[in-house]
């Protein structure tokens, strides 16, 4: 099938289904000009140094919280001036587009790897942040979550008010998912009946198990119908191995809208 039939034939999944999910990581943001992670200019791929650096972040957090501060409000050329650069990005068609699927009552949430909180800029209100987001910070100890401008930073490492020393809110390599989002991503896993994938490897777990978790449910509780849908600029390891059904292969912040609108031209053509 042609892209074009693709994204009708994803229009009409969509305006079909009962309770469609949309699953996101970097690749949807590149086109807001944050750099994704694996892609042919993501960070990982292009700095190895940074890469090894992330996957020793949240050790330092736990060896020598300040030491973790330090580097994370670092200059540019640490973790710190990507932060405040992704803080200046603004959504794209891409994040509009499922925020539209939304609001016509077709996408009933978007679980998101994506820690640049541009689904929310972009109007999407069922938002699972499921790595976090660097608008918040948050205690291991009690479980409190602030916004970042609730606390200071003059002395570092900030504190909690039982005491124990706050991190991003963000979720480093080694450290686990929040149980909350965890517990509400997969709840939304074995209730869809569509899984949109957007921007993403699919290669970090436990996030790429969500799709595995719809489609096994799926044969389990008799919804044998559960579509899982890949947008994506190559193709992942879901579509070798057959866990999506189909992969539209192309830019999001180019597809994503197209579907919308074919979306919105078959709602109304069946209300007439
Ligand atoms: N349109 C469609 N796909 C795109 C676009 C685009 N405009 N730009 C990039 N892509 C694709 C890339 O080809 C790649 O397959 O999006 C995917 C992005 O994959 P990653 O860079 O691995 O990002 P992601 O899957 O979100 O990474 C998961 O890894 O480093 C951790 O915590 C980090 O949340 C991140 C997690």
């Amino acid at each position: 099938m042609s892209t074009e039939d693709l994204i009708k034939q994803a229009a009409t999944d969509l305006v079909e289904s009962n309770y469609s999910i949309a699953l996101t990581g970097a690749g949807i943001s590149t086109e807001s000009n944050v750099p994704d992670f694996r892609g042919t200019k993501g960070i990982w791929t292009t700095d190895k140094e940074a890469e090894a650096k992330a996957y020793e972040r949240y050790g330092l957090f736990l060896r020598d919280p300040k030491a973790y501060w330090e580097e994370m409000l670092g200059s540019r050329g640490t973790y710190g001036g990507f932060y405040e650069e992704i803080r200046k990005a603004e959504p794209n068609p891409g994040h509009y587009a499922l925020a539209e699927l939304e609001k016509m009552g077709i996408l009933k949430c978007v679980i998101t790897q994506n820690i640049d909180g541009l689904h929310r800029k972009a109007g999407s209100e069922r938002v699972l942040e499921y790595h976090g987001s660097i608008d918040k910070l948050r205690c291991l100890s009690c479980g409190s979550r602030l916004a970042v401008e609730e606390v200071s930073l003059e002395e570092l490492p900030p504190r909690c008010k039982c005491g124990a020393a706050l991190k991003y809110d963000v979720v480093h390599f080694k450290e686990s998912i929040p149980l909350d989002v965890m517990e509400g991503s997969e709840k939304e896993a074995l209730k869809c009946d569509l899984v949109l994938i957007c921007g993403t490897s699919a290669v970090v777990y436990p996030f790429a198990n969500l799709p595995k978790m719809a489609r096994y449910h799926s044969g389990k509780s008799g919804l044998t119908n559960v579509k899982i849908i890949e947008v994506n600029a190559e193709p992942t390891p879901l579509t070798h191995e057959g866990i999506s059904d189909y992969l539209i292969q192309g830019k999001t912040g180019e597809v994503l809208p197209k579907i919308a609108e074919e979306g919105r031209r078959i709602s109304h053509k069946a209300q007439d």
